[in-house]
């Protein structure tokens, strides 16, 4: 099967959109089906072995939620830690931020497209992508890769599964009450989503990195890529 990337409903609604606040919500429901904050947390916790990290970035944050609820699942949670969230739209709410607070962990918040931000070359202990990369063409990937190696140690992304068997999974999506615009933009995100070594493929060619690729959970599309010491 093809990867094709299409705009998406949700990519073009105002965070304000009755629309976008339900498929926000709806998007909290699907993360929680794929398993994704346990993924993320598991890839963090191999990966930080040593020292937790000081300097997370997410990149296509949305509403926020989800690195709460990766969050939850560390051990070294409570530990302070200096949180950047981006998205060209951000719809975090001041109940999420509190939240961040209670963990100790400080946030800040940055509207800007993705590629722009990139290119200010803020250092991180790593940055985590998810439900985000399938909305970019290869090309585009490329510079997100190029850019995030050069100022990250870790990169995690965790994406849909181009698979026959997600299709049928987003078909039983009404019956668990995802709404129509989350639905649609969950067929157009499983088409535009990865599989094989399609996103190592794309990480700079060079030996000082590992990269670990492949299907996880319930659906998603794992991909971690780990500077070496
Ligand atoms: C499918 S949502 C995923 C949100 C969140 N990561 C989650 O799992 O709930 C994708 C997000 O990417 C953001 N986005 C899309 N293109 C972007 C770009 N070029 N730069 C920054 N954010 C972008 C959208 O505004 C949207 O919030």
């Amino acid at each position: 099967m093809n990867r094709v990337v299409e705009p998406e409903i949700l990519d073009d609604l105002k965070p304000d959109d009755p629309r976008a606040i339900r498929a926000r919500r709806d998007l909290q429901r699907i993360n929680w089906w794929m398993g994704n904050a346990r993924l993320i947390a598991r890839s963090l916790q191999k990966t930080f072995t040593q020292r937790p990290p000081v300097r997370i970035v997410e990149i296509g944050t949305g509403d926020g939620t989800h690195l709460l609820r990766v969050a939850e699942k560390l051990p070294w949670a409570s530990q302070p830690l200096e949180l950047t969230l981006i998205d060209r739209e951000p719809a975090i709410e001041k109940g999420t931020l509190e939240q961040y607070a209670k963990l100790g962990w400080h946030v800040q918040v940055i509207a800007s497209d993705v590629f722009e931000w990139l290119k200010t070359n803020q250092p991180s202990d790593c940055i985590i992508a998810n439900l985000f990369l399938h909305h970019f063409s290869e090309e585009q990937l490329r510079f997100i890769f190029s850019q995030a190696a050069a100022q990250t140690r870790c990169f995690i992304g965790c994406e849909p599964l181009r698979a026959n068997r997600v299709f049928w999974t987003c078909r039983l999506m009404p019956l668990i009450g995802i709404g129509e615009v989350a639905l649609n933009d969950a067929y157009i995100s499983t088409r535009a989503g990865f599989c094989d070594q399609e996103l190592s493929r794309l990480w700079p060619d060079n030996k000082e990195w590992i990269l670990h690729e492949g299907v996880a959970g319930m659906g998603s599309h794992l991909f971690v890529a780990k500077k070496c010491e």
